[in-house]
């Protein structure tokens, strides 16, 4: 079900303070992690599960640069190794938590679930985080109840902002006549649309002459497991019918989003929007991301009562559609990747 040798996102870097009681917990890809941060300020990610009777670290106390479970007192250190049993001399070896490779980048923090020694940072996906300078980005978050491939189908085809999204980023009949031009790579997809010539959506027509009418650029950066970076620029009108618009540039702006499954049922969307500071206005980000809060409620929604038919009729055959090219293509580019690990997995010579 989940690609293991990846960055996983665990939220925003905000979510993890300096505070005593800022012990994060968090399920990712059906693996219970808890989050702190060391006097120094780095994050450590431990599994949320003490090796004595698994109680939750995360129920535990910060000790120095380590944690202590708060049910018979074992401590364990930031490499998740035990380093005081209460009551007794010798520690065991094998009296441990199993430590993350971990990393902050772009305000996320980043948690690798596979083997250590393929920890690149490198493939963490390319960001624009709101300490980014130029631009203004605002964040936010949410609890989907639907499997993370949903999610990755929603996110690879936007034609369906013009139905979910009627009243708030899409509407128009246009957004299902895009011909996006899709390239795979390693780990992801790149993803470009133009439309040309629509009214801009219901979000934000209230900012314009009734007869305006604007050209929308979509670059957008897919990522295995489930990172989507936009880039997104609004122009006035112009006359261009291929390629760059020749309208001029309203607003230019980064929309980021990391959808991290916590298990086969449920996602932690962290989400983030807002305009260069050469196209921002006061209100701009604050509206932005207002926006999205309402958007994604509305994909959440479809998502959910989805999720929970296709676990009602989880072998029924489904139909495919012109718009399912994207969703494809990310979606087998994810099975190739489970294949892969599952491959590698396998000890040569063993029959699957
Ligand atoms: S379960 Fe953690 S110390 Fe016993
Ligand atoms: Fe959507």
């Amino acid at each position: 079900m989940f690609v293991k040798n990846a960055w996983y996102c665990a939220g925003w870097d905000y979510d993890v303070t300096q505070a005593k009681a800022s012990i994060v917990a968090r399920k990712i890809a059906g693996e219970r992690i808890v989050l702190f941060r060391k006097p120094d300020g780095g994050v450590v990610a431990l599994e949320d599960r003490c090796a004595h009777r698994q109680a939750a670290l995360s129920r535990g106390r910060k000790e120095g640069t380590g944690l202590r479970c708060m049910y018979h007192g074992l401590k364990f250190n930031e490499h998740g190794k035990c380093d005081e049993i209460p009551g007794q001399a010798v520690i065991p070896e094998r009296a441990c938590v199993r430590a993350y490779p971990v990393i902050e980048k772009d305000n996320w923090i980043w948690v690798w679930l596979g083997d250590p020694k393929l920890a690149d940072p490198g493939l963490i996906c390319f960001s624009v985080g709101p300490s980014h300078p130029g631009w203004h980005i605002k964040t936010s978050k949410m609890h989907v109840k639907a499997n993370y491939r949903l999610e990755i189908a929603n996110l690879a085809d936007l034609g369906h902002l013009a139905w979910v999204h009627e009243n708030t980023v899409g509407g128009s009949r246009k957004y299902c006549e895009m011909k996006p031009k899709h390239t795979l790579r390693a780990r992801g997809m790149d993803t470009q649309y133009w439309l040309r010539s629509i009214p801009p959506t219901a979000a934000v027509a209230h900012l314009f002459p009734p007869d305006m009418r604007v050209d929308l650029s979509f670059d957008i950066q897919h990522t295995i497991p489930c990172n989507w970076i936009m880039h997104f620029r609004v122009f006035a009108a112009g006359t261009a019918t291929e390629g760059e618009s020749n309208g001029q540039l309203l607003l230019d702006s980064y929309t980021c989003q990391a959808v991290t499954p916590r298990d086969e049922d449920s996602v932690d969307y962290y989400y983030a929007w807002g305009p260069s500071n050469a196209t921002d206005a006061p209100g701009l980000a604050d509206m932005l991301k207002d926006t999205l809060d309402i958007a994604f409620r509305e994909d959440a929604d479809v998502l959910e009562a989805q999720h929970i038919r296709m676990q009602e009729q989880p072998d029924r055959k489904m139909l495919d559609i012109g718009l399912d090219a994207g969703p494809g293509k990310m979606l087998w580019l994810l099975d190739k990747m489970l294949k892969e690990e599952a491959a590698a997995a396998t000890p040569a010579g063993a029959l699957v």
